[in-house]
């Protein structure tokens, strides 16, 4: 019996990846970057076994429903001709976060998957490896194999042997926070995999979105390696509008706010109008996350959990990456 047991965080993009140039390979149209979070955490174990007839998968302790074993199983089935064997697998994963609040689990969800099975199939357990087998589970996972500030090298193979990711910057070089409120919806979020297709398709804008990638990437490396959190909130947020306004010019178009989204929006600008150094992202979802210094985390929670329409408010602080066995 072949079993794996690993550990991954999720992330939150500070420059976003938006676009595929391979749906399958979930090759990303533009490189991109992100911070890894602390808080939420997803716990995986594997066990490859040929007394079953199929897989199962198993998410905070009960049967997974139909779309997530589906997305679980394709995978599977990725790492199983990797290893060149048939046997089926029972998966068991936990997310320390409620799943309920919309707060993206497929990056932790994947990594973790990834790492898990690598070790119980003796697949390539080095960073590049399973960065690239965790994109195959869902793009922004790449980047949770690794602890603090996380780069997604686009890679230009046919094969996407090279798009991965690489840490740029430790977690213990300079740690910040995100403050995450969750906001109130009552529709279903367009899928990122849709929401992208459609961006790339029809959004007339979508050159421009790439053709500015490289300059936001290099301002905020640069402002890592500074250390400078302006720098970095800012190039942060310009890009999180631009990604944003893909979607409302896209045809037929949509958006991922909410009217909480914006209150948000608009009351970290405020807070920054009185001298607090915050900055906004979204990803494709209504939840909003500050970027902020660990000593202004409290009052921004605090102000943030008064706002209608704001569910739940979490901290999270720039985690570490994956953990095996
Ligand atoms: O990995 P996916 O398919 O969940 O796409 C993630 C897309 C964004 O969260 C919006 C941006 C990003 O870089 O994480």
């Amino acid at each position: 019996m072949r079993t794996g047991q690993a550990k991954a965080h999720s992330n939150m993009a500070l420059i976003k990846y938006w676009g595929k140039r391979h749906e399958v390979l979930k090759l990303p149209a533009n490189s991109n970057l992100s911070m890894t979070l602390d808080g939420f955490k997803t716990d995986t174990s594997v066990r490859f076994t040929n007394e079953q007839s199929s897989d199962a998968f198993y998410l905070n302790d009960q049967v997974a429903d139909n779309k997530a074993f589906r997305r679980v199983s394709l995978f599977l089935d990725i790492a199983r001709k990797q290893a060149g064997i048939t046997d089926r697998a029972v998966v068991t994963s936990n997310n320390n976060f409620p799943t309920a609040a919309g707060l993206a689990s497929s990056a932790s969800g994947f990594a973790a998957l990834a790492g898990a099975v690598s070790q119980a199939l003796q697949l390539p357990t080095d960073g590049i490896s399973l960065s690239r087998l965790a994109r195959l589970g869902s793009g922004s996972a790449t980047r949770s194999i690794h602890g603090g500030y996380v780069k997604w090298h686009k890679g230009t193979a046919a094969d996407g042997a090279d798009s991965y990711a690489t840490k740029i910057a430790e977690q213990t070089d300079w740690p910040l926070s995100m403050v995450i409120a969750s906001v109130a919806t009552e529709k279903k979020a367009v899928p990122s995999t849709e929401g992208m297709k459609r961006c790339v398709d029809t959004s007339p804008y979508y050159q421009g979105w790439l053709g500015t990638i490289e300059d936001d990437l290099s301002e905020a490396e640069a402002a890592i390696s500074e250390k400078d959190i302006e720098r970095l909130g800012m190039v942060m947020e310009a890009n999180t509008m631009k990604m944003h306004a893909l979607p409302l010019s896209a045809t037929p178009p949509f958006t991922y706010w909410q009217p909480a989204t914006v209150s948000v929006m608009t009351v970290i600008q405020q807070l920054r109008h009185e001298g607090i150094p915050a900055y906004y992202t979204m990803d494709a979802g209504p939840n909003v996350a500050v970027l902020c210094e660990g000593k202004h985390q409290q009052h921004i929670h605090d102000t943030l959990r008064h706002i209608d329409g704001v569910e739940q408010v979490n901290i999270c602080r720039t985690g570490s990456g994956i953990q095996l066995g």
